[in-house]
């Protein structure tokens, strides 16, 4: 007798609604591509592994093992590990002067976990929620599990129009409004001055729930640093990462919120996780208050922003004409546009063919809009294989268009 036999006839299993309201991304289909090694990949959001400071946290690892071990290895609190969330506090009151308790921030498994934690707290089935187009995958993602219902806002290189966010924001209408306001993802822009002015105030009036999700703020490589949102809005609920700064591996990031939100996100953290990796969370502070991070940022801001302008030079000097990209001022992202007609998806074929690749617009699109554009990574791809993967790219396109 054959063991299948013996097993049980099975009814088929019976799955939750909200599996169904997440599509799945394009970003599989890329990753069947890039797990070739002689791919070229400009579509990941990865930073550099060269630039991981991996020494110093073994060092912070073997430090916080001996001196801080049983502690590093129990449960631990659900708001996150206190000296950590004092660092952060006072970074803020470092860069931008805001005066933040560590009772306001909530350390979390990466920023990633922050939107879910949001999305919990903030969004019923049916709730407005107000999202930049392009807008980042990953919130997109996270929000839809909730079922609420997208309105897009426009966003041009200097975010979206002011006016434009005052009329998205009549009061009442939006639950929430996510922004990533520094070197978005995917289009590399920033807000300008009154964008971030016109979203703190009209949320404000509006009783909306504004969501500032920075993780790329640290990683300006020209130009000056504006304000954040929350600087005129001190409701906002702030996300930040460590990491694009740190090691994304380490998955640390946080929720700076007033405390009756940091409340409510408690709850739905313990219900996720009961608390972030507190060996994590130790070390890195043990990291960031051992070694030099000021100096770590300057290398990253240096060997980023020569990938970065490599990158624009090289694409604006290769591609054919009727090809477009911006120059983001920071970031890990550049948004290109192609000629007309060309479609991103259909290009990305022809580009895997020529072991290169990238990321089409539609992924950052809710409503399958964006086929013309597309987002290119400069941060984990050095110089000369930027140039080798221009190359590729404009024949590509080349041959597209022919
Ligand atoms: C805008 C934005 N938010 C959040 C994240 C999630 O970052 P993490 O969970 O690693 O902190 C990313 C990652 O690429 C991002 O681009």
């Amino acid at each position: 007798m054959s063991l299948a036999s013996l097993k049980p006839a099975r009814a088929p299993f019976t799955f939750a609604h909200r599996t169904t309201c997440v599509k799945t991304s394009f970003i599989r289909e890329i990753l069947k591509v890039t797990e070739n090694p002689a791919v070229i990949s400009f579509a990941g959001g990865l930073p550099s592994p060269d630039l991981f400071p991996v020494d110093e946290v073994a060092e912070a690892a073997q430090a916080v093992l001996t001196g801080q071990g049983r502690a590093a290895l129990q449960y631990s609190t659900t708001e996150g590990f206190l000296p950590l969330r004092e660092w952060i506090a006072q970074r803020y009151a470092s860069r931008f002067g805001l005066g933040v308790s560590p009772e306001e921030i909530l350390v979390t498994t990466g920023s990633q976990q922050g939107l879910d934690l949001i999305a919990k707290v903030f969004i019923d089935p049916g709730s407005p929620v107000l999202v930049e187009q392009p807008g980042y995958l990953g919130a997109l993602q996270a929000f839809s599990v909730y079922e609420p219902e997208f309105a897009p806002l426009a966003a041009g290189e200097e975010g979206p129009d002011p006016a434009a966010i005052e009329a998205a924001l009549e009061p009442g209408r939006v639950r929430l409004f996510y922004t990533v306001p520094n070197f978005q993802n995917p289009s590399g822009a920033c807000f300008s001055l009154a964008a971030r002015k016109a979203a703190a105030r009209a949320s404000a009036e509006a009783g909306t729930a504004l969501v500032e999700d920075d993780p790329y703020g640290e990683l300006r490589y020209a130009g000056t640093e504006l304000p954040p949102l929350k600087s005129f809005n001190p409701s906002t609920l702030m996300l930040g990462s460590f990491s694009k700064v740190v090691a994304p591996g380490l998955r640390l990031g946080w929720i700076c919120a007033p405390r009756e939100v940091i409340r409510k996100l408690v709850v739905m953290k313990q219900a996720a996780d009961l608390h972030t990796d507190i060996f994590a969370q130790r070390l890195l502070h043990r990291y960031l208050s051992t070694t030099d991070f000021t100096a770590h940022l300057a290398r990253l801001r240096a060997v980023y922003g020569k990938r970065a302008a490599a990158m624009v030079d090289g694409f604006r000097a290769t591609m054919p004409a009727g090809t477009h990209c911006n120059r983001p001022e920071g970031g890990m992202f550049l948004w290109a546009t192609l000629p007309k007609g060309v479609s991103s998806r259909a290009l990305f074929e022809k580009a895997a063919a020529r072991e290169v690749a990238f990321v089409p617009g539609t992924a950052f699109h809710f409503d399958g809009g964006g086929d013309s554009a597309m987002r290119l990574n400069f941060t984990n791809t050095p110089e000369d294989r930027i140039a080798e993967g221009l190359r590729r790219l404009a024949s590509a396109v080349n041959e597209e268009l022919a």
